[in-house]
C-alpha cells in the first residue's frame, strides 16, 4: 500500500546551515507516527516543510504517492494536508466560530454538519462559540486550533506540540481527542517533547537529533529504548 506520507532524503537548510540532513519517514494511513527530538532538533522544520511553508534543498515528499514538494502551502491544504502549528496562532480577536470558519476558508458551501463535528469532538468550543479566541484558556485554544485545522478535511494532521504548556489533565483530554480523530479516520503525524505519552499514544515514533533521525520504530520498542529512556524520558528531559 502507497503511505499516505512519505518523506525521502528531504534536506532542508537555513541560508547555509541545516536543520535537516536527509530525514526519511513514512507514515502509513490510520497510524498515529511521533517525531520526537530535543529543542532545535528540527521537528518543526519537518512539519513546516511539509506544509509547504518551507523549500526543501533537496529530497522529496510524497502524499499518497504524489510529490508535493513544490506546492505552494494553500495548495498542501488543499490536497488533504492539515497542519496544527507550534504556539496554536489562532486569531485572538476573532472568535471561536471564526476561527474555525477561517479553517474551512477553501470549501464553499454549508458549514453546519462540520462545526457540529468539531463541537462533538470538543463540546467547550461549542459552549463558547461567541467567545474570543484570545479569551480562551490555553487547553481550549489548543482545542481551537486543532478544530480548525480538521475544518478542512485533512487526511493527515501535523501537530506540533499540542500538549506544550498545558496541565497534566488538559493533556491527558487532548491525547484522548487526538486518539479519537485518528479512529474518525485521520491519519496523525504528532510532534511532541512530551516523549512518554506520546509513545504511548503513537504506533511509531521517530527519534530526531541534530537534524538526523536516529532511532526509529514501534512505540513501544523506542519506550524500552535505555539510551532513549536516558536522553528524552529521563528526569532531567527538557519540558
Ligand atoms: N527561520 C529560521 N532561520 C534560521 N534558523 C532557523 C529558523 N527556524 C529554525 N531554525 C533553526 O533550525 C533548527 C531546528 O529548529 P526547529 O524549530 O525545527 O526545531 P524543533 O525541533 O522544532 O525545536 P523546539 O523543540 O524548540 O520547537 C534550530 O537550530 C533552529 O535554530
Ligand atoms: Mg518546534
Amino acid at each position: 500500500m502507497t503511505p499516505v506520507l512519505e518523506l525521502v532524503d528531504l534536506e532542508v537548510r537555513y541560508g547555509s546551515v541545516p536543520a535537516l540532513r536527509g530525514i526519511s519517514l513514512v507514515v502509513e494511513r490510520g497510524e498515529i507516527v511521533t517525531l520526537l527530538g530535543a529543542n532545535g532538533a528540527g521537528k518543526t522544520t519537518t512539519l513546516r516543510t511539509i506544509s509547504g511553508l518551507h523549500r526543501a534543498h533537496s529530497g522529496s515528499i510524497r502524499f499518497n504517492g504524489r510529490p508535493i514538494q513544490a506546492l505552494a502551502a494553500h495548495d498542501v491544504v488543499g490536497v488533504g494536508v492539515g497542519h496544527v502549528p507550534e504556539g496554536r496562532r489562532i486569531f485572538p480577536r476573532m472568535n471561536v466560530l471564526e476561527n474555525l470558519e477561517m479553517g474551512a476558508y477553501r470549501r464553499r458551501g454549508e458549514l453546519k454538519d462540520d462545526l457540529e463535528r468539531i463541537f462533538r469532538l470538543f463540546p467547550v468550543l461549542g459552549e463558547r462559540r461567541r467567545q474570543d479566541g484570545g479569551t480562551l484558556s490555553g487547553g481550549e485554544q489548543q482545542m481551537l486550533a486543532i478544530g480548525r485545522a480538521m475544518m478542512s478535511h485533512p487526511d493527515v494532521l501535523l501537530l506540533d506540540e499540542p500538549s506544550m504548556g498545558l496541565a497534566p489533565l488538559v493533556v491527558k483530554a487532548i491525547f484522548s481527542i487526538i486518539d479519537q480523530i485518528r479512529a474518525d479516520g485521520t491519519t496523525i503525524l504528532l510532534v511532541e517533547q512530551n516523549a512518554t505519552q506520546a509513545l504511548q499514544l503513537a504506533d511509531r515514533g521517530y527519534v530526531l537529533e541534530n537534524g538526523d533521525i536516529v532511532m526509529s520504530g514501534p512505540a513501544s520498542q523506542i519506550l524500552g529504548d535505555q539510551r532513549i529512556r536516558a536522553a528524552y524520558l529521563g528526569e532531567g528531559a527538557a519540558s
